[in-house]
């Protein structure tokens, strides 16, 4: 299975701090925004991950996460000239995805909490029998979302920002595609506001009887980190989290380490260059203990 981050968009909502940096590259507390949603598809197992990002902004990604061997992953980048929308990932990708099953993860989605591997694990199977999975999250401004009407654990509507929500139940940035998701997206149209639309795509799945939805329970913590207020949300929790734990979460480097994508040498080497701070010591104390 592969995976896609979509790290494009010029983020004018976070202006005029995007003016000079992408937003996924800004730091939530002690990591890179982008650290988060690659934590996700390393925690599903996925190794080979296209990162797509504004022709602009794409140095800087490749400085930051080069060809991915620092996480024991393969990294590979495509430009998206001009954000047409969140389906159009998957037509830029389609070499890459080739005859493969493929999840994609917004740049600026944070996921964090229990059983979420049971999720990702029966999402990734879900792909390989031939079924879409979309991951539900109950919000208090539904209408700024994509939103799934169930019955029971099962979608019977998903509809973009609706001006009457029929649920709570926000479709979060993760997405599980089966074979053919590339073929898929060139049959959506463009919507009014005229962006091939995600919400499209999970539309047709639904159409076709093969969308299923894991939905993130009172436990689990969310976050689009699109705006002033859901970064500083974030990384304040992020900070709550890891101090009170004593631990760093949605951790690459443990995630690839726990997987055998990572020897202990390498590990060694990310920890000595990471030293000076908390990252840096929680991974020489990965290196010291027993796995
Ligand atoms: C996008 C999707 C929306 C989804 C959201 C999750 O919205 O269009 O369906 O609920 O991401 O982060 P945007 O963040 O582009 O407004």
């Amino acid at each position: 299975m592969k995976g896609i981050i979509l790290a494009g968009g010029s983020g004018t909502r976070l202006y005029p701090i995007t003016e000079g940096i992408s937003k996924q590259l800004m730091p939530i507390y002690d990591k890179p925004m982008i650290f988060y949603p690659l934590a996700t598809l390393m925690l599903a197992g996925i190794k080979d991950i296209l990162v797509i990002t504004t022709p602009e902004d794409q140095a800087s990604f490749k400085k930051l996460l080069k060809d991915g061997s620092t996480f024991g992953i393969n990294i590979s980048y495509v430009e998206q000239p001009s954000p047409d929308g969140l389906a159009q990932a998957f037509i830029l990708g389609e070499e890459f995805i080739g005859d493969d099953e493929c999840a994609m993860i917004l740049g600026d989605n944070i996921f964090y909490g229990n059983d979420f591997n049971i999720m990702l694990e029966n999402a990734r199977k879900n792909a390989e029998d031939g079924y879409a999975t979309i991951f539900g999250n109950q919000v208090r401004d539904p209408e700024r979302f994509g939103i799934m009407e169930l019955d029971g654990k099962k979608v019977i509507s998903v509809e973009e920002k609706p001006k009457k929500p029929k649920s709570n139940y926000a479709i979060t940035g993760l997405y599980f595609y089966p074979k053919g998701v590339a073929a898929k997206a060139k049959e959506v149209k463009p919507s009014a506001r005229g962006e091939l639309e995600i919400t499209t795509l999970n539309d047709m799945y639904l159409q076709d009887g093969v969308l299923k939805a894991e939905l993130l329970g009172e436990g689990f913590t969310w976050f689009d980190t699109g705006t002033f207020e859901s970064q500083l949300d974030a990384a304040n929790m992020i900070k709550t989290i890891e101090s009170n734990k004593d631990k760093v979460i949605c951790c690459p480097e443990q995630i690839a380490y726990y997987r055998g994508w990572l020897t202990k040498e390498e590990l060694q080497a990310r920890a000595d260059l990471l030293k000076k701070n908390s990252y840096g010591q929680y991974l020489q104390k990965l290196v010291e203990q027993t796995k």
